[in-house]
């Protein structure tokens, strides 16, 4: 039985990637756009004064004249177990993950805390616009459990794993390389494409595993046509001078996780930052993406993007906050971050090819261009709504704004959670400001 149900606002969507296409081409606007809902899938979306004579005029239909829907943010890298520790003080990478990180992940033995972390996390994913994100759990398989059973609960598509890591790291934080390859095993089994969720095997990075492990993680990850893989690479100096002595043998860092099978289409690499251009190269031949970061490559010092590399090569890009590396669960606030990153390099990025990355880029870097990413019909109803009157401050600088480029542009510079009206995954509303 169809359940039409429609949302009249403002409307914005990226249909093909800027780059191939060219700026103009690659979204669509409506500046009284109707989204039509059949249930979980979208039906329609186009002008409301053409679509409406076509529909049921009995249809339920919201009407939201602030309002801007674009389609639900993707997320490409975040680490759920570091929610409560977002905005630790005063350190890079390294010692960051010693003095603050692996004591909080410690915590995740406890699977009632790890649910009640879940909770929390998902509620902020939310009400911040993001509706899939692709997600570190800790090395306990409890806390991958907490997680897909809390997102479960309200339908949404997300993607996690258990963290393996057998050396340097804390005795309560490691496993072994058997230990690893099994749970995860059981994990894709229970987990893996059960309703919207997805598995990905998630090596914390080069350093923290071993031959053995990362072997065994390539073999894993052979055993199955569409289990992801997750991890870090080439993130901060100090980091990459230690994987060139960990691994003597490898050409370079990326070459670490090609030698064990680890790169693939569905492959995602956080941050990326000292890479030389074979590694550029090889992620591309082997449609492995980047998750961008960039509030987390600057809290904690770790470099600049270089986008323009990522696009000169081809390479698939998503956005990811990192939390709690990163200091925002907001996709807008990251994309505030990512044009300064730009720009510190004497570059600009264009609001259409931001709300690329944040939407239909992030769902093609996980393979997921088919299911979201944007609003054509028979795609999945994840989608948010904005409010241009958020705050006093969006309300007077957007009724100035001259295009919907610009309008965008401001969202992405002062908007945070208070600009997401609503947010609704599977047609169903998982957030109401
Ligand atoms: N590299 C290895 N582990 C981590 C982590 O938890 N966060 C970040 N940003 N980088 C890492
Ligand atoms: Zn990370």
């Amino acid at each position: 039985m169809s359940q039409l149900k429609a949302w009249r606002a403002a409307i914005v969507h990226c249909i093909a990637d800027p780059k191939e296409v060219g700026t103009e081409n690659a979204y669509e606007y409506f500046a009284d756009g109707l989204l039509v809902v059949d249930g979980d899938t979208i039906r329609a979306v186009g002008d409301a004064e053409t679509l409406l004579p076509t529909l049921p005029h009995d249809m339920l239909t919201e009407h939201h004249p602030d309002g801007l829907i674009t389609p639900g943010f993707i997320d490409t890298h975040i680490h759920y177990p570091q929610t409560d520790m977002i905005g630790s003080y005063g350190e890079q990478l390294l010692t960051w993950l010693n003095t603050y990180t692996f004591p909080e992940e410690g915590k995740f033995a406890d699977k009632t805390h790890a649910r009640d972390v879940a909770e929390r996390f998902l509620k902020e994913l939310l009400r911040n616009g993001t509706t899939t994100a692709l997600v570190f759990g800790t090395v306990h398989k409890v806390s991958v459990e907490a997680f897909f059973e809390a997102c479960e609960e309200q339908n949404l598509r997300m993607i996690c794993g258990k963290v393996m890591m057998d050396r340097n790291a804390p005795d309560y934080l490691t496993d072994t390389p058997e230990s690893s390859y099994q749970e995860s095993k059981e994990l894709i089994d229970t987990w893996h494409n059960k309703g919207r969720l997805h598995y990905a095997i998630t090596p914390r990075f080069a350093p923290t595993s071993s031959d053995e492990q990362l072997q065994l993680a390539g073999q894993l990850l052979g055993e199955y046509d569409d289990v992801y893989m997750h991890t870090h690479l080439s993130e901060n100096v100090d980091e990459c001078a230690w994987v060139q002595d960990l691994f003597p043998n490898s050409k370079n860092y990326l070459d670490v996780y090609d030698q064990n099978q680890l790169l693939s289409e569905r492959s995602v690499f956080a941050h990326g930052i000292h890479l030389c251009d074979s590694e550029y190269h090889r992620l591309h031949e082997t449609g492995s993406a980047i998750a961008f970061c960039p509030t987390s490559n600057l809290f904690i010092g770790s470099g600049l993007f270089k986008l323009s590399k990522a696009e000169e090569y081809n390479v698939n890009v998503g956005m990811g906050t990192d939390v709690g590396g990163g200091t925002s669960f907001s996709i807008l606030q990251t994309l505030n971050e990512a044009y300064k990153v730009v720009q510190l390099q004497n570059e600009n990025l264009n609001p259409i090819k931001s709300l690329y990355l944040a939407t239909l880029g992030g769902a093609k870097a996980l393979r997921l261009e088919n299911k979201i990413g944007n609003l054509v019909a028979g795609s999945e109803a994840d989608f948010v709504i904005l409010d241009k009157k958020a705050t006093p401050l969006l309300t007077s600088r957007l009724a100035l704004a001259q295009s919907i480029e610009e309008s965008l542009f401001v969202f992405m510079t002062l908007g945070d959670d208070r600009a997401i009206q609503a947010t609704y995954s599977a047609g169903q509303c998982v957030h109401l400001r």
